[in-house]
């Protein structure tokens, strides 16, 4: 595991203590495209993106095999993130149709499209073969069935995978391996309803059955989960050949690749995963001496997360006397839990920092809260703030570019921010900020 560092990496101080990011100064940020605003550092994101490219390429090469990095859109998404990830050689997930929408609207070729969803809609799977994703990741026995007749029905071969549940349950520090899984996504390993499916899948004359999928969990930071799940899948594909003749060409093994939240907390570096993985991978396909198949991952957040940050404005502060006779600084900012959901949801982890100055003065045991009628409208609940943080000032938190706009809402009619990307001086506009005609329209 090495240390992460939650930062951009093109964050910098200049004399007067501002940060820029991409060489653009936040003051100028701020200015022009107002506040709460999510900052992505281009060169970051796609450095990230291409770092998962090559480490897994190289990885997977050395063991006579492939593996393409389909980025989890779910983490961050535009059109002209689409388009980043198209131009530098990455496939993309999706998991709705409006996912799908902005990923062509980017120009991702469909062919590069992963489509997912445990309840896709007819409307959804339809439109994923008119445009002819390159797959899509079947999640049910039901699905199979209404896939089968769609693709029937337009005459279309629909290429496919299925969503495999391994047992191999992780996420954060933990890692446990069960045998049942009491979650809606997937098909059992264990139960065999997988195999039941991959050979349901494998008969329909309407169905291309690629391989098979599956996707551990989230922020992982333990290696040996992705090597578990890894050796269950090339069990599965065993399995497979045995009851069919057929060895599948594909696995994909999900996402998941911890980042590191605030200063000092450990990530999972890719060359790391990729060469584990490889080598676990390697060292069974060769004693069986069965055919290599081709892999790929989706890894999310690991790629957008520490490329991003949120912007926001200081406006109320307030000292608050705790039980314990200590004094709490709140520091309330103009959004909240609407741009920010991961702190209320998850109890996650974060750091901030004075943005435009940096200040002499103490730092003192702070809280920074939105401006939502909740008190648990927490953005970062314990962080060092100087003292002397005052109305106006503008703060950065870090490591807000996965899961912040893509999870954000209008939660007290509060306007979404904007997205922009920063690259050597160069502001680019993503979306736009909500206004109040965009929430007057939609009133009937
Ligand atoms: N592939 C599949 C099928 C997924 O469901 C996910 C995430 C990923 C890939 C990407 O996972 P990542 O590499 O980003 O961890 N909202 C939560 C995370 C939920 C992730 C759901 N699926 C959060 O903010 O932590």
């Amino acid at each position: 595991m090495a240390l992460g560092n939650p930062w951009p990496t093109t964050a910098s101080r200049g004399a007067d203590g501002a940060l820029s990011l991409g060489g653009v100064d936040v003051r100028t940020l701020a200015a022009e495209h107002g506040t709460p605003l999510y900052v992505i550092d281009e060169a970051d994101m796609r450095g990230r993106a291409t770092a998962f490219r090559d480490a897994f390429g190289e990885a997977f090469a050395g063991i006579g095999s492939e593996c393409e990095v389909y980025y989890a859109s779910k983490a961050s998404l535009s059109a002209r993130i689409a388009g980043w990830m198209a131009e530098d050689g990455l496939h993309m997930d999706v998991a709705s149709l409006g996912e799908l929408e902005i990923a062509l609207a980017g120009g991702m070729p469909a062919a590069r499209i992963g489509l997912h969803g445990n309840n896709k809609s007819d409307a959804e799977l339809v439109r994923a073969l008119e445009v002819g994703v390159g797959r899509i990741i079947v999640d049910s026995t039901m699905e199979i069935t209404v896939l089968a007749a769609l693709a029937a029905r337009l005459g279309v071969v629909a290429p496919v995978m299925v969503r495999v549940t391994t047992g191999v349950h992780a996420g954060g520090h933990e890692y446990i391996a069960t045998s049942h899984e009491d979650q809606k996504f997937g098909l059992s390993l264990a139960s065999g309803a997988a195999l039941e499916a991959m050979i349901e899948c494998f008969e329909q004359p309407s169905l291309h059955l690629l391989g098979i999928h599956t996707h551990i969990g989230s922020q992982i930071l333990g290696i040996d989960a992705f090597e578990e799940s890894a050796e269950r899948m090339l069990g599965l594909r065993a399995q497979f050949a045995e009851a069919t003749g057929t060895w599948l060409e594909e696995i994909d093994l999900g996402g998941g690749y911890a980042i590191a939240y605030v200063e000092d907390d450990e990530e999972l570096a890719p060359t790391r995963a990729a060469q584990a993985i490889a080598g676990v991978i390697g060292r069974i396909v060769a004693g069986a001496a069965v055919a290599m198949p081709r892999f790929s991952i989706e890894p999310g957040r690991a790629i957008a997360g520490p490329a991003g940050v949120t912007l926001y404005t200081v406006g109320v502060t307030k000292d608050v006397t705790l039980e314990d006779g200590g004094t709490r600084q709140y520091v309330a900012v103009d959004g909240g839990m609407s741009d920010h959901m991961r702190t209320i949801t998850y109890g996650a982890e974060y750091t901030a920092a004075l943005a435009a100055r940096v200040s002499e003065a103490p730092g003192v045991q702070s809280r920074v809260v939105g401006k939502h009628c909740e008190s648990g409208d927490i953005v970062v609940r314990d962080v060092q703030l100087p003292a002397d943080t005052a109305r106006g000032d503008l703060l950065v938190v870090p490591a807000t570019g996965a899961y912040g706009r893509t999870m954000s809402n209008n939660y007290n009619a509060l306007l979404r921010p904007a997205v922009v990307s920063v690259r050597k001086g160069e502001t680019t506009v993503h979306i736009r900020r909500d206004r109040i005609e965009d929430l007057l329209a939609l009133q009937q």
